[in-house]
C-alpha cells in the first residue's frame, strides 16, 4: 500500500484545511468570539485565500516558463491549491455571516448592498469551480464547458482580488502589494500562453 503524502494530491488539501482551522481557531481564542475576532478572521482569510488562488492561478504559467522541482509541484497540486482557495474563502464567508449576525452596526460601516452583489457573483463562481473541481464534473459538463466556466470564474476571482485590495490602498499603502502579486501572475500567463519564435536556423 503506498503511504499517503501531506505534501501531494488530497493529503496537501487536507494539510491545508487543519492549517486554516487552526490559524481561525487560534485568532478567534486570542481575539475572542466577538467583532474584534471576526474582523480579524476575514481579513486573514482573504489573505491566505489571496495567496492559495496564485498559487493555482500562476501554476502552469510558470511550470511553463521556469520548469523546475517547484513549479512541477504546483502545477501537480494547482487542484488541490484552487480547493484550499475555496476553504479559506469559505471560511470568509463565515466569519462574514458571524459578523453580519452579532454586530450588523459594524458590518454595514465596513460593506455595501453594491460590494454584496459582487462578492456574491465571485462567491458563486468559487462555488462552481469547487463543485466541478473533479474529473466526473468534468466528464458529466464537457470538456469545453468546462474549460469556459474555469476560464471566465478564475478571471472574475482575479479581478475581484484587484478591486477588494485595490479599494483599500487610501487605508493603507500596503494593499497595493496584493494588487500589485495579482497584476505579476496575469502577465506571467500572458507570457506563458505567447507562441514561441525559434531563431534556431
Ligand atoms: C458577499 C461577499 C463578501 C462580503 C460581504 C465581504 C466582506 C468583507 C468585509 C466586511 C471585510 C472587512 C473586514 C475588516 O476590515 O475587518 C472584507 C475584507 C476583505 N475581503 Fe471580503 N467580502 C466578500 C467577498 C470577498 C471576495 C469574493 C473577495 C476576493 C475575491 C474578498 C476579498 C477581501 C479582501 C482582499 C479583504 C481585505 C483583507 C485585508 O484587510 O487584508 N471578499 N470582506
Amino acid at each position: 500500500m503506498t503511504k499517503a503524502k501531506w505534501t501531494e494530491g488530497w493529503g496537501l488539501f487536507w494539510l491545508l484545511t487543519l492549517a486554516l482551522a487552526a490559524m481561525t481557531l487560534g485568532l478567534l481564542f486570542a481575539a475572542g468570539w466577538g467583532t474584534d475576532g471576526y474582523r480579524l478572521v476575514i481579513r486573514a482569510t482573504a489573505r491566505t485565500s489571496l495567496i492559495l488562488f496564485l498559487a493555482a492561478f500562476a501554476a502552469s504559467a510558470a511550470a511553463r516558463l521556469w520548469p523546475g522541482t517547484v513549479t512541477h509541484w504546483l502545477r501537480r497540486n494547482r487542484r488541490q491549491l484552487g480547493l484550499g482557495f475555496a476553504m479559506s474563502h469559505f471560511i470568509h464567508a463565515l466569519a462574514i455571516i458571524a459578523l453580519w449576525q452579532t454586530d450588523p452596526g459594524t458590518f454595514w460601516t465596513l460593506t455595501n448592498r453594491g460590494a454584496i452583489v459582487t462578492g456574491g457573483t465571485a462567491y458563486l463562481f468559487i462555488a462552481l469551480l469547487a463543485a466541478t473541481s473533479f474529473d466526473r464534473a468534468v466528464k458529466a459538463i464537457g470538456p469545453k464547458a468546462w474549460g469556459w466556466l474555469h476560464w471566465l470564474g478564475v478571471w472574475f476571482i482575479a479581478v475581484s482580488f484587484i478591486f477588494t485590495n485595490g479599494k483599500r490602498i487610501p487605508v493603507s499603502g500596503w494593499y497595493a502589494l496584493p494588487v500589485a502579486l495579482v497584476l505579476a501572475a496575469i502577465i506571467l500567463r500572458i507570457a506563458a500562453n505567447r507562441p514561441r519564435i525559434s531563431i534556431a536556423a
